[in-house]
């Protein structure tokens, strides 16, 4: 059979995305993971940012070298910059020899046929419907312990700033009973945690015959289907953590404890012309809410930097929210303008870069600060982890993540991947050790395209028996 190399670049979704075009083409194509002996080689990218856009460029001029050597070799390209650049893509990329959006993976064994005939082949069309609702991922990449799974796609939120709403078009949920099998399918496999994956998963919403299932009744479902499983989700948007949500959360133990919950910044002005529809008073608000129900929920969020017209007064206002809520983990970013989008036709792209550069090594320094005295609050503590792997500095030692999310290292003992653990945390790892764990972690679980901007650092603990 041919081989089919998959490199996957952005974010969860992406990496969920992967998984369901490695299944669309699993009869004509088995996986490799050496790019070297591969047939096709598929890239699938992410535009969210200027900057990642970039480094896609610039791999794309590296495979050249490869179809070189292979003339037989086909690239194709995916997911969002195939959306936002369409067939131009193909005439300024002579590597590719097809492209296809984040709707068209089923007409990828079609695109692949016409391009082996020496046709250019492209399909980006956008579809209201499509959610890859019946294709069981294959898990390509996975550790064996945790899987994503996607349960609704698109965006209607349209903030001002962001190219997803145009690459990845309208919000669509999948079917409740096709998300239950594939996670009775995983849980089968030994599985044990499951991360329900959207744009927005929190919009979630279907409706069948007079029935209606809200998220929070979703997760409740997925909750009940074994104690032994947990449950993750990502990503929420502020205005759509529920009251419903937060105590569904609480009513079951093996829902993990985390949100994400992204602010962008803590400005009001920046919020209304971000178009975010929530203010900085009504954030805290839900913030109260999740902290009065869920004490030892964690809650982790995204930072933008020097956004239009931002003054140093709003850059402050995030700041003070940062220290208010104190995030356990946040990821950070520079504004960078998307054609196409709101504020790119509105607002000028005004703050100097050397100013967002500034203002990002700030929220990063404050975030570390956060990040560390969550963790310094946890020492003494015990929680339950979720085995997830060797720690690649010592054999001796695995790593796995407690319900809040956070990664612990502690000494191998008797146990193996996949397993609960009861550990106590004696020591917080510094920074620095703590990133290149990070980037370790990254690399073998996700290659080398993960944990960009992600601030946050790790916990080392004992086994309590
Ligand atoms: N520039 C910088 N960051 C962006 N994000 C989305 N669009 C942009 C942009 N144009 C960030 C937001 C979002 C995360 C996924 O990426 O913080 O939550
Ligand atoms: Fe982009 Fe806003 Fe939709 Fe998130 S909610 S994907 S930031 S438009």
């Amino acid at each position: 059979m041919k081989k089919l190399f998959i490199e996957t670049y952005g974010c969860q979704m992406n990496f969920a995305d992967s998984e369901v075009v490695a299944s669309i083409l699993k009869e004509m194509y088995a996986l490799t993971k050496e790019i070297q002996e591969a047939d096709l080689i598929l890239i699938n990218t992410c535009s969210i940012r200027d900057k990642a856009e970039q480094r896609i460029h610039k791999r794309l001029k590296e495979l050249e070298a490869y179809k070189r050597k292979n003339r037989h070799l086909q690239v194709g390209l995916l997911g969002c910059m195939a959306e936002r650049m369409k067939e131009e893509l193909l005439e300024t990329e002579p590597v590719l020899d097809f492209i296809a959006g984040p709707d068209a993976y089923r007409s990828l064994p079609q695109l692949i046929a016409e391009s082996q005939k020496g046709k250019t082949s492209f399909n980006v069309l956008l579809s209201e419907e499509e959610t890859y609702d019946n294709i069981m991922p294959v898990r390509y990449d996975a550790n064996g312990v945790s899987a994503f799974v996607s349960i609704m796609r698109g965006c209607n939120n349209f903030c001002a700033y962001c190219v997803v709403p145009y690459t990845r078009g309208r919000e669509r949920s999948r079917s409740p009973k096709t998300i239950l099998g594939e996670i009775e399918d995983l849980l089968k496999n030994n599985y044990k945690e499951v991360t329900l994956l959207g744009q927005n998963v929190n919009s979630y919403y279907w409706k069948e015959k007079g029935q209606e299932v809200s998220f929070a009744k979703l997760m409740a479902m997925v909750a009940e289907m074994s104690p032994e499983l947990r449950v993750r989700f990502a990503t929420s948007h502020p205005k759509d953590i529920s009251d419903e949500l937060i105590e569904t959360m609480a009513r079951y133990d093996n829902i993990c404890k985390c949100i994400h919950l992204p602010v962008q910044s803590g400005s009001n002005e920046m919020l209304q012309k971000m178009r975010r529809v929530y203010t900085r008073e009504s954030y805290l608000e839900r913030v109260r809410k999740i902290k009065e129900v869920l004490p030892d929920c964690a809650l982790t969020t995204d930072i933008i930097v020097g956004f239009c017209g931002e003054t140093l007064e709003n850059h402050q206002d995030t700041l003070s929210i940062m220290r208010e809520v104190g995030y356990e983990y946040a990821y950070m970013f520079k504004y960078s303008e998307r054609g196409g989008t709101l504020a790119s036709k509105r607002y000028p792209d005004d703050i100097p870069d050397e100013e967002k550069t500034r203002r990002l090594e700030e929220v990063i320094a404050l975030q570390g600060e956060l990040s560390m005295a969550s963790n310094r609050r946890d020492v003494g503590k015990t929680f339950r982890v979720l085995v997830e792997g060797t720690s690649k500095r010592s054999e001796d030692q695995l790593f796995g993540r407690n319900s809040q999310n956070k990664v612990i290292i502690f000494p191998r003992g008797e146990h193996r991947v996949g397993e609960y653990v009861d550990v106590m945390i004696f020591d917080i790892l510094g920074m620095t050790r703590w990133l290149r764990f990070c980037g370790r972690m990254a690399r073998s679980r996700f290659g080398r395209n993960r944990f960009g901007r992600g601030c946050g650092s790790g916990v080392r603990a004992r086994l309590t028996k």
